[in-house]
């Protein structure tokens, strides 16, 4: 590795042979597609890595990405391709659905867990946490469980610490704030953390959709949201597949709204805008 001076960086390109090779690497990893339109943005991506991380070179730096063991230099590079953006009570005919059609389903069980398989900086999952308190009162806590996963051990750390900027949530009111989040003091002025017994409800997790899944399950709910779009037709069946087989009969499969199964083989039942079913009832009292 070397210092390199800025000159040296003048023009952020790829050869055609690097692109190929970011790109074969960002589809054998995480399942990325990124097409010819994409180049300017890989380019750009890999040369700020490069960059960040004192390469002197974009080959140079592809060449450590591709030998390091550690696997941190890989994560690193597929976060750099990948968008993370999230928001709080994001596309919220989700939350709506949750709390009014799934969540009576599910009130008489002594326990269970939602799955959100790309929940990158933690707003989806504690935007869940709080819609099953906010609808089973106080037995959430005891009654329900949280397992955040995605590929980004970076975004996972973020998400598992539970801390934001006041701006994430202007559009929730003083109240809500007040009954769901700690104001920071000293150094953590202007920020929030969510209490406690809220952070407890969530287990954050690495999981990367493109490997042999984790034996848990099945789930009565899976977010799996604003992810599919970077996947290509046969990945996206074979992550659908793969979420079916997770789901409990009767569980439901949030997608994004801007997403749909539309033209790719599943055997999920389309409910409404981003919906999808598995066919079956949910068990009310399931163990
Ligand atoms: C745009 S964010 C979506 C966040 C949230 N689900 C939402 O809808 O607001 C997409 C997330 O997918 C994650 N991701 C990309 N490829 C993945 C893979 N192969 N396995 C698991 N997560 C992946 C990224 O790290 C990123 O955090």
């Amino acid at each position: 590795m070397l210092n390199a001076s800025p000159s040296q960086y003048q023009t952020a390109r790829l050869s055609p042979k690097l692109f190929d090779a970011v790109r074969d690497y960002a589809y054998r990893t995480a399942g990325i597609e990124l097409q010819d339109g994409k180049q300017e943005m890989v380019a750009a991506r890999v040369w700020k890595r490069a960059r960040a991380l004192g390469y002197e070179s974009a080959d140079a730096y592809f060449q450590a990405v591709s030998r390091d063991k550690s696997g941190e230099l890989q994560v690193d590079l597929i976060d750099a391709l990948t968008t993370n953006f999230t928001s709080f009570f994001r596309e919220p005919a989700h939350f709506d659905f949750l709390q009014n059609l799934i969540l009576p389903k599910l009130r008489g069980r002594n326990q269970f867990t939602i799955w959100t398989a790309a929940s990158s900086s933690g707003e989806e999952p504690y935007s869940i946490a709080v819609t099953l308190i906010e609808t089973l009162g106080e037995a959430a806590f005891l009654q329900a469980k949280i397992r955040a996963s995605d590929i980004s051990t970076k975004v996972l750390r973020s998400a598992e610490a539970g801390i934001y900027p006041e701006e994430r949530f202007r559009s929730l009111d003083q109240n809500w704030r007040s009954r769901y989040l700690l104001r920071g003091t000293g150094a953590q002025d202007g920020k929030f953390r969510f209490r406690p017994e809220i952070r407890k409800m969530i287990h954050f997790e690495r999981i990367n959709l493109m490997e042999p899944l984790p034996a848990e399950g099945p789930f009565p709910l899976i977010f799996l949201r604003n992810i599919m779009i970077y996947f290509d037709r046969p990945t996206q069946e074979r992550v659908v597949a793969a979420m079916t087989a997770k789901l409990e009969p009767g569980g439901y499969l949030f997608v994004g709204h801007s997403e749909s199964l539309n033209g790719i083989s599943h055997t999920l039942e389309h409910v409404q805008v981003a919906i999808y079913k598995k066919a079956g009832h949910l068990e009310e009292n399931r163990a």
